[in-house]
């Protein structure tokens, strides 16, 4: 039987008709406005359209957004400037330094600077290290999409052998943080699998739970799934453009083959992609409360 295929569109829809909703409540109730900065140096394409939809979604969702799309050949001295403004800038829960960064700019270091309270992508090792602990303030937002898709769609995870292909710092290591802390929602037994892996497709057969984050477009194919196993393609890599400009996505996962053995998969687009920036702006929502001691 064909499988489910989990609706990323419409749980991103849902759970931002929450966040608004929250939203109206803080400012009656607290006069408190969430705010997010979005830093953007250069011009990349997929990087401006990334940062477009983040203020875009929190426009609608009544979110004050401060936007600054600086030039790519800014200094790392100016850059850890605005960063500094920013921690100290009360409008400002949020601080989104859209990445990857132009090569003269250390990273990591722009990322440490971020206040940890204003970290609302949850890359400082703060929280990086507060999520391993089991004690997080801020879920990395791709991440916590799969974890809400997968709890929205009625799927197990407690007890579940869960499989993941990828183990960078945005996606794989921390899916795999959250899905086994010994929490509701959570309590998986979990394996990572990466390029160093021997015989990928024996640790992906045993999967209840197979979250494919390589970035290797249709690398997963029907062989690897076991029969009624739920798949989560995070694969976005862009295959080309239509007529029209637009760019076309390619998930990991050869989604017509596997969807005739799964039992609920995400489709690419619509899947996984449209939860990042909603998860963003409810990470925003709870900065503005930690601000004030409401969580
Ligand atoms: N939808 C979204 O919002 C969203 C967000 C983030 C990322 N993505 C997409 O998700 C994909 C992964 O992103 P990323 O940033 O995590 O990528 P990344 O930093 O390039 O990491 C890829 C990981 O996959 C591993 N890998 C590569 N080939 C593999 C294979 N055949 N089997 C098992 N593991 C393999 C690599 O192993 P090594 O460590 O050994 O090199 C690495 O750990 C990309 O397509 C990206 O565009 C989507």
């Amino acid at each position: 039987m064909a499988a489910k295929i989990i609706n990323g569109t419409e749980i991103s829809q849902q759970i931002r008709n929450e966040i608004k909703a929250e939203v109206v409540r803080l400012k009656n109730n607290h006069n408190l406005v969430p705010g997010l900065a979005t830093v953007l140096l250069g011009d990349d394409p997929g990087s401006l359209s990334y940062v477009g939809g983040k203020e875009k979604a929190a426009v609608s969702l009544g979110i004050y957004s401060d936007r600054h799309d600086l030039p790519a050949g800014t200094s790392e001295a100016e850059l850890l400037k605005l960063v500094d403004k920013l921690n100290h800038d009360p409008k400002i829960h949020g601080i989104l330094v859209q990445l990857p960064l132009p090569k003269h700019i250390d990273e990591n270091k722009v990322i440490y600077a971020i206040d940890p309270r204003k970290d609302v992508d949850g890359f400082h090792p703060v929280n990086v290290g507060k999520l391993m602990i089991g004690d997080p303030d801020f879920l990395p937002c791709t991440p916590a999409g799969i974890q809400q898709l997968l709890l929205r769609s009625g799927i197990t995870i407690d007890g579940a052998e869960v499989v993941v292909l990828g183990r960078s710092n945005i996606v794989g290591k921390p899916i795999t943080n959250i899905l086994l802390q010994k929490k509701n929602g959570a309590n998986a037994t979990v394996t990572i699998c990466h390029t160093g892996t021997r015989n990928v497709a024996s640790h992906t057969r045993r999967a209840d739970i197979l979250i494919a984050a390589a970035g290797k477009p249709k690398s997963v194919t029907a062989d690897m799934v076991k029969e009624g196993a739920v798949v989560i393609d995070v694969g976005t890599t862009r295959t080309g453009t239509t007529q029209e400009g637009k760019a076309i996505l390619s998930g990991d996962v050869d989604f017509a083959a596997v969807k005739e053995k799964a039992s609920a998969i995400t489709p690419v687009p619509g899947g996984v992609g449209p939860m990042t920036i909603t998860m963003l702006m409810l990470n925003t929502v709870k900065a503005a409360k930690l601000s004030r001691g409401l969580v």
